[in-house]
């Protein structure tokens, strides 16, 4: 198991559509996972979606019980998500600054729906049907984004409203003591 090297936005992979998972319970995809914990563990991440780490499976991961850069949170259970599917609950949506570990240093204001509904499987092939809301909701909104090529940046309503975490924060335009939304960082 070992960190790995987090591809960052102009990687063509990025752009990709991943595959979905076919074989469960496999030593492939048990190490996939491991990599991909060890990795978001040392980035301090809140979430990964495997394409970061340049496989394009449909295999997500997030959660944390207390993270440094997002003090304010309830913590989410640490979760693998695998062929994920999301359901839109309510459409009220929600503002805020997110990131990613692979657009290091820079954070957006997106919209992202409150309320949804998830399903997939975890590395066993066991069923996982969760309905979440707030930041919990934002993370796996985010993470099943990178699985159809969609980086945050795509979602922000105003490019206005992007731009490098210390520049955001030394002119007060994002709260450095509160970054709720960031989903992972640099
Ligand atoms: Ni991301």
């Amino acid at each position: 198991m070992a960190s790995k090297t987090i591809l960052r936005i102009g990687h063509p992979l990025l752009r990709t559509i991943s595959s979905p998972v076919t074989d469960f319970d496999t030593h492939e995809l048990h190490t996939l996972i491991l990599d991909m914990f060890d990795t978001m563990h040392e980035a301090s991440g809140a979430g990964l979606a495997s394409v970061q780490i340049g496989v394009p499976l449909r295999v997500v991961i997030f959660g944390f019980q207390h993270n440094p850069r997002y003090p304010d949170e309830a913590p989410i259970p640490e979760t693998v998500l695998i062929n994920p599917e999301i359901e839109i609950l309510t459409n009220n949506t929600e503002d805020a600054w997110e990131g990613c570990l692979s657009v290091p240093g820079m954070r957006g204001l997106v919209p992202r729906y409150n309320d949804i509904r998830y399903r997939g499987f975890d590395q066993y092939g066991n069923r996982i049907d969760r309905s979440v809301s707030g930041f919990h909701s934002r993370v796996v909104q985010h993470e099943c984004d990178h699985l159809d090529g969609i980086l945050y940046p795509q979602r922000i309503m105003d490019l206005g409203n992007f731009g490098f975490i210390d520049e955001l924060t030394q002119y007060r335009i994002m709260e450095s003591a509160s970054l709720p939304c960031e989903t992972s960082d640099d």
